[in-house]
């Protein structure tokens, strides 16, 4: 499977022969100003929550790509009246996709839309099929103890996106606890070092996994991950 980083939380994936984008902020993130937005392939764009470091680029990557967009029912509904198609899910339901499962899950955060358009309540997703494996992008979330409940509800994971620049998120040190309670040796860091207040110290992150026997990879823009 292969993983490509747009910056901030954006990541595109292969996945079930399918290209799936999350939580796209490109063209307002200065850090990924090489990124042209208008190349972005997607079959579907997937929304965490309603804010703006998440869902900047949706509508045009959508609307560009004829894509289907994944959220809550308030998201999904937002989108669906700007003429995007869209599936509706909510907190605990899962759903067989054409590229496999997806299961909207908890995140311990908030979500309204840019124009102040209330977006429900945030969450991550945790995706499976039988060929590529399950990972799980938790979106923005504090670190929670529903995390636990991932292991004992999904398949095993063989990777997940966790934030890790604090201050509107876990921090490293909470999103190693994650990384335990969600029984996962391999994390993808995300949500740091775009804006002063998430900027993080690299090698302390490393540690802060190392020390509880897992691994942190924190990409850089447009770097191509193969998990
Ligand atoms: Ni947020
Ligand atoms: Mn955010």
């Amino acid at each position: 499977m292969n993983i490509t980083y747009f910056g901030h939380s954006s990541f595109q994936l292969e996945f079930g022969g399918k290209t799936l984008v999350f939580d796209p902020f490109i063209s307002p993130n200065p850090a990924a100003a090489q990124i042209n937005v208008d190349e972005i392939k997607a079959d579907y764009v997937l929304l965490s929550h309603g804010h703006g470091d998440h869902v900047a680029d949706a509508e045009r990557i959508a609307k560009q790509n004829g894509a289907t967009l994944i959220s809550n029912y308030e998201i999904a509904s937002y989108y669906a009246a700007k003429g995007i198609n869209v599936h509706y899910m909510n907190h605990g339901g899962k759903f067989h996709f054409d590229f496999g499962w997806v299961k909207y899950v908890y995140a311990a955060h908030s979500s309204v839309l840019p124009d102040g358009t209330y977006a429900g309540n945030p969450g991550g997703f945790v995706i499976w099929n039988d060929k590529d494996g399950c990972f799980y992008f938790a979106g923005d979330s504090a670190l929670t103890m529903d995390m636990k409940l991932i292991p004992m509800t999904c398949p095993k994971l063989d990777f997940a996106i966790l934030p890790v620049g604090d201050n509107f998120t876990m921090g490293y040190d909470d999103a190693a606890i994650a990384a335990e309670f969600i029984q996962c040796d391999t994390i993808i860091g995300c949500h740091f070092d775009t804006f002063p207040p998430v900027t993080i110290d690299h090698e302390a992150a490393k540690k802060a996994f190392e020390a509880k026997g897992k691994r942190l990879l924190l990409p850089t823009l447009n770097q191509q991950v193969e998990m």
